[in-house]
């Protein structure tokens, strides 16, 4: 079965944005000059995927107006002749099929999955968190459909992480399979360092099979208070056959400031229209020529 539809849930608070995210959604703090739940869209259209839902939440209106249609503004556009700037317009509002639900409380990234359940019916389905974004040649989420319709069964993109921040993400109890690929035994939320299973570290990329519904109807709040998304898939990896997935690219935590910098820069330098001025500007600030 191919994967056709996508949730990308973006009802949290984003806490570790305060004060930018007190009426901005965090998803829509942008790297450079796009908004970031933008290139997580763009991921999953160049994955293949039809229809995606976002799952929103109060004070998220921006992002429904982002990707709706600008009637004003592109007449603007027009109208003074600037051709290129209407078309990124045009096509930020034609990307896909967006469908929006809202999670009535912020009850945590297993709730917000469950709130898709009717979207999803009775198919496998991809997650992807705004927090994560991979540049790569292959998209991340490609990498992981192929996997997919090879295996056919869930598949979680991962990387390795340092011991020490193994306590920050959801971490895998796996068996190699190949090379990059593991079957997953077991899965734990943010470890202590001295109990991880490994440092295979869960990275907001996932394909899963229906049945998680079933599960997520049961499971109760967990680490933080909060329905745990790796609570849940624990379940389902003990019932089915469930992939890591180590995939090629680089991966930006953007969620957290430190990591939202190095994003802002590696992408800025990506661009041609920026590079070379960034470029020579980083240089002089760390020669301390500026
Ligand atoms: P995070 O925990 O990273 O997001 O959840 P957050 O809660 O917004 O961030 P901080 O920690 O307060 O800064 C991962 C993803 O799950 C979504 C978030 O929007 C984010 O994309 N999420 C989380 C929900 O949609 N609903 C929730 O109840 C919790």
């Amino acid at each position: 079965m191919r994967i056709r539809k996508a949730v990308i849930p973006a009802a949290g608070l984003g806490i570790r944005f305060l004060p930018a995210t007190k009426a901005l959604p965090k998803e829509m703090i942008p790297i450079v000059d796009k908004p970031t739940i933008q290139y997580i869209i763009e991921e999953a259209v160049d994955s293949g995927i039809e229809d995606i839902l976002i799952i929103t939440g109060r004070d998220k209106k921006a992002i429904e107006d982002h990707f709706d249609k600008s009637r004003c503004l592109e007449d603007h556009l027009r109208s003074k002749g600037k051709q290129d700037l209407l078309e990124i317009v045009e096509k930020t509002s034609s990307l896909a099929e967006i469908h929006y639900i809202r999670q009535k409380e912020p009850r945590g990234l297993g709730h917000a999955v469950y709130c898709a359940r009717r979207f999803v019916g009775n198919e496998p389905f991809a997650v992807l968190l705004g927090d994560d974004i991979v540049s790569s040649e292959v998209p991340c989420l490609r990498q992981m459909t192929d996997l997919y319709e090879e295996m056919q069964a869930s598949v979680i993109g991962i990387k390795e992480v340092p011991p020490g921040d193994v306590g920050k993400y959801g971490i895998l109890d796996a068996e190699p399979v190949r090379d990059n690929i593991y079957i997953i035994r077991d899965l734990v939320e943010k470890p202590a360092p001295e109990d991880a299973p490994s440092r295979l570290a869960i990275m907001g990329r996932y394909i899963i099979e229906p049945e998680i519904f079933e599960i997520l109807a049961h499971t109760t709040p967990g680490a933080g208070g909060e329905i745990q998304l790796t609570d849940a898939l624990k379940v389902l990896a003990a019932q089915k056959p469930m992939y890591g997935l180590i995939f090629e690219g680089d991966r930006y935590d953007v969620g957290d400031k430190l990591g939202y910098l190095k994003a802002m820069v590696e992408f800025a330098l990506q661009r041609p229209d920026l590079a070379e001025e960034f470029r020579q500007y980083l240089h002089d600030l760390m020669t301390g020529t500026r």
